[in-house]
């Protein structure tokens, strides 16, 4: 076997999510079977690098892992080196002595301003979009969301049957944090009557007043709520105040709020439901593992051709790279032109306002 000739370190950050190990398998084969490199897995995300906890990465050792939900590289979110004194330094002097010529880190909006930062430092890094919340700037879809979404819209469906049998208000609160995207893409597939999303501040009457009109009808009423999202006249819900391992808190609870507060409103009992962390575990969908292949092997490519501090995205359907600079401490939400929010109005699928804009006539 040829001496390696250049050895690239690999690293999953921040939360977890399904296809993590689908990156981590086609990073490592693409490298080794184009570039004949030596890949070495960094655990535990950065803080692995600060405390320069490592594995080898052999093609055989990856090779099974496409279906693998989780990741086997491990993730935290803790041991920010942005937020650790001298913890920039410690990450650039292990990388040095590990003989990193290259690093590809696989995270979202955290692990990325991250890498953004370490690459301005002179690291060679490329970045691969990973969140089931899908908001990372620039990329129109990470890996691990659709896998997300169709947990959601399993639940959904599950949910459905039982509050039509008994004529409920049924609330099911997904994640996402300040962005509704699995909430919006979810609720339409699963048929939401409410899709309540963090970018849109509902309003109690005109909610109550929706489940009301259907009461009228005999109709149960199935609402998707996105964890960040708030009525007009109130506050995010947290989990608890105290800040996760992110350091951010933790959203949470938002369901069990707005049922407290429709309750005296309507007829119908409501139940809640959060579905948490069950989205974010298990084996990514068909569609996640080609998307983390795909991402896998352009990050390769990039590390190859030595075009650094960008990260691999999805444009218009196509792979694409955009600078980390651009990406970091960003949040990607949903406009009030988006082609889906806009499908959803079309079909009367009511978002809480009090005053709904006027959506386009169908052109049939
Ligand atoms: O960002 C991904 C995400 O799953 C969010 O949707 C959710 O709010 C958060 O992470 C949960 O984080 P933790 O695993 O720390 O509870």
């Amino acid at each position: 076997m040829n001496k390696p000739q250049q050895r690239v370190g690999l690293l999953t950050g921040g939360g977890d999510c399904p296809g993590l190990n689908a990156v981590i398998r086609a990073v490592t084969q693409c490298l080794i079977r184009q570039c004949n490199a030596e890949v070495i897995g960094i655990q535990d995300g950065f803080a692995g690098l600060m405390e320069s906890r490592t594995v080898p990465l052999s093609w055989e050792r990856v090779d099974d892992l496409l279906a693998l939900g989780g990741t086997v590289l491990g993730t935290t979110n803790r041991l920010n080196p942005l937020d650790t004194p001298d913890g920039v330094a410690r990450a650039m002097h292990n990388a040095h002595a590990l003989g990193l010529d290259a690093l590809v880190a696989i995270g979202g909006d955290g692990t990325l301003t991250i890498a953004h930062a370490l690459s301005q430092q002179g690291m060679q890094v490329v970045g691969v979009p990973k969140t089931i919340d899908n908001d990372i700037e620039g990329c129109e879809r990470s890996f691990g969301f659709d896998t997300a979404v169709a947990t959601v819209t399993d639940a959904l469906e599950r949910v459905q049957t039982t509050g039509q049998s008994h004529g409920r208000i049924m609330i099911l609160e997904t994640m996402g944090r300040h962005a509704g995207w699995i909430a919006l893409e979810a609720g339409i597939a699963g048929a939401a009557d409410i899709i309540l999303l963090p970018e849109i501040d509902h309003d109690m009457a005109a909610l109550a007043s929706v489940c009301r009109e259907r009461e009228a009808r005999h109709d149960f009423t199935l609402i998707c709520m996105g964890e960040g999202a708030k009525a007009v006249d109130g506050g995010i819900t947290y989990d608890t105040p105290a800040p996760g391992d992110s350091g951010k808190p933790r959203l949470g609870g938002a369901a069990m709020a707005l049922r407290d507060r429709l309750q005296p409103l309507v007829q119908s009992e409501i139940r809640a439901t959060v579905l948490g962390h069950v989205q974010r575990g298990g084996s990514p969908t068909p569609f996640d593992r080609v998307l983390a292949t795909r991402y896998g092997v352009h990050a390769a490519n990039l590390v190859a051709q030595g075009e650094f501090g960008q990260l691999v995205t999805l444009r218009d359907g196509k792979l694409a790279s955009i600078g980390l600079d651009r990406v970091a401490s960003q949040t990607r939400r949903i406009q009030a032109n988006d082609p889906l929010l806009l499908t959803a109005r079309q079909l009367g699928v009511h978002f809480g306002e009090a005053q709904p804009p006027t959506t386009p006539g169908c052109s049939c």
